[in-house]
């Protein structure tokens, strides 16, 4: 559950950022959580900004009852005909991080819009910056979001850490050769689901790098239990209870139906949380068994799933990579030292970073537990890499080889390999959602 740190949520906002948007003649506020008319005029620039329609009173209760926990930006233009929609929007809030072996707490960016009246007039190079400024003094090591265009936000220091597999099955055709575990499989309602998915997301989520808590809301809008989530009743719940009785599994899928072809419709998962083995092999097959299903999609997967060693034919699988969870360090020393590590070293890394909130020399020393101390180091001597701040938070989840980006051009290291043995991780960074 997203809990509200005030530090960051009340924080005063950055001095340059103030007297950037000022010199443009507008203004930059926070909106007040307790005022229902700012948040109402915040929320509909923002669904605008992401070309959805005008917001409906129910949509407007519930984002009301779930946002609180939301920083929320606008930037104000008194000159425009409805002075009280902000131009620009921007939210973030605290939220924990899975690393490698460890956790960090991060600063999660969303909601980030700039009116197509207001575009290409460095609004958002001003917020970015400026609310990373923030987060940075107040601790936070690293910041992350999600996004609708690659394109965006590496020139801010993000670097797409975490990519997301899509798969498209002809169950069919997959076959399954994978275990067939005890334990049985149960439907349950939507609201029973939504009582365990946090106690299971919270076991399942540390042992995965690049998963985040789940933002506030985000679980009653999978399981269709906030009143403004449209067509909630297709959504479908599974349980997976071990043959010891623990309840180790969840699934939410929906189907469409092929009016054409009634035995091949199509069976969206929408979730799959599996806190052991035997409930991920478990729920899986079930999902590629169902009777009158042609095709099955699924999201936001991992790279290295297991289901891949599951199937007897791997053609019956099309997988579609995206880049998906987008990371940016902003303090170098904490990040290191907050990740364990399989290979013992010391590297001196120059990282570079062009908004100049972290970087420099910094000394990472690994001792043979896997545990790290890292620290800037004095300026002038040799460095094992050199990189970009973009780079090392590609790096950073091991969502990337180092020799990859050696061999892009975009690290420069006298022995990649070594640099390549530090970062390398035995499991594939996975983001299950967006927000
Ligand atoms: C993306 C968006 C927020 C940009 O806002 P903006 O105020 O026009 O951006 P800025 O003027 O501050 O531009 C900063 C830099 O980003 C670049 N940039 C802005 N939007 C970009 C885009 N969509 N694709 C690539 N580059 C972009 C600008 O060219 C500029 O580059 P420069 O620093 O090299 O000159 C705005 O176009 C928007 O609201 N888009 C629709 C909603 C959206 O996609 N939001 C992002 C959610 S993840």
């Amino acid at each position: 559950m997203t809990t509200i740190d005030g530090r960051h949520h009340d924080a005063p906002l950055d001095s340059r950022l103030l007297a950037e948007i000022s010199d443009q003649g507008l203004r930059v506020a926070r909106v007040d959580e307790g005022s229902r008319a700012q948040t109402d005029a915040w929320l509909e620039v923002v669904s605008r900004g992401f070309l959805d329609g005008e917001r409906t009173d129910v949509q407007r209760d519930a984002f009301f009852a779930a946002s609180a926990y939301r920083r929320k930006l606008g930037v104000y233009d008194d000159a425009a005909p409805i002075p009280e929609q902000p131009v620009a929007t921007f939210a973030s809030w605290t939220t924990e991080l899975s690393t490698p072996g460890d956790r960090l707490t991060a600063c999660a960016i969303s909601s980030v819009t700039v009116a197509p009246t207001h575009r290409r007039r460095g609004l958002l190079r001003s917020l970015m910056s400026g609310e990373l400024r923030t987060a940075a003094e107040l601790g936070l090591p690293v910041a992350t979001l999600t996004v609708s265009e690659s394109s965006i936000y590496g020139r801010f220091g993000f670097a797409p850490a975490v990519p997301a597999a899509h798969w498209r099955i002809d169950p069919r055709r997959a076959g399954w050769r994978g275990p067939l575990p005890g334990g049985r499989i149960d439907f349950l309602t939507r609201e029973q689901g939504r009582a365990q998915v946090e106690v299971l997301h919270d076991r399942i989520r540390p042992a995965r790098s690049g998963e985040v808590q789940m933002p506030g809301g985000h679980w009653d809008r999978f399981f269709g239990t906030r009143p403004d989530v449209e067509k909630a009743g297709e959504t479908r719940v599974l349980q997976y209870r071990s043959a010891e009785g623990s309840i180790d599994g969840l699934a939410l899928y929906r189907v469409s139906e092929n009016h054409d072809d009634f035995a091949a419709s199509t069976l969206d998962v929408v979730q799959l949380l599996a806190a052991t083995d035997d409930a991920y092999a478990a729920l899986w097959r079930f999902l590629l068994s169902m009777d009158l299903i042609g095709v099955v999609r699924a999201s936001e997967l991992a790279v290295d799933e297991p289901l891949w060693w599951m199937i007897t034919d791997q053609r019956a699988v099309t997988i579609t990579l995206r880049d998906h969870h987008y990371l940016r360090i902003l303090d170098v020393p904490t990040a290191l030292a907050g990740r364990r590590y399989d290979a013992a070293d010391t590297l001196l890394l120059d990282v570079h970073d062009p908004l100049g909130i972290t970087g420099g020399a910094v000394l990472l020393e690994i001792g043979n537990d896997g545990t790290a101390a890292a620290s800037p180091a004095p300026a002038g001597a040799q460095p094992d890499a050199s990189l970009g701040i973009e780079e090392l938070s590609a790096l950073f989840l091991g969502g990337v080889s180092a020799l990859a980006l050696a061999r892009a051009g975009r690290l420069r290291a006298a022995d990649p390999h070594r640099i390549d043995r530090v970062f390398r991780t035995s499991s594939a960074p996975r983001l299950s959602f967006w927000y």
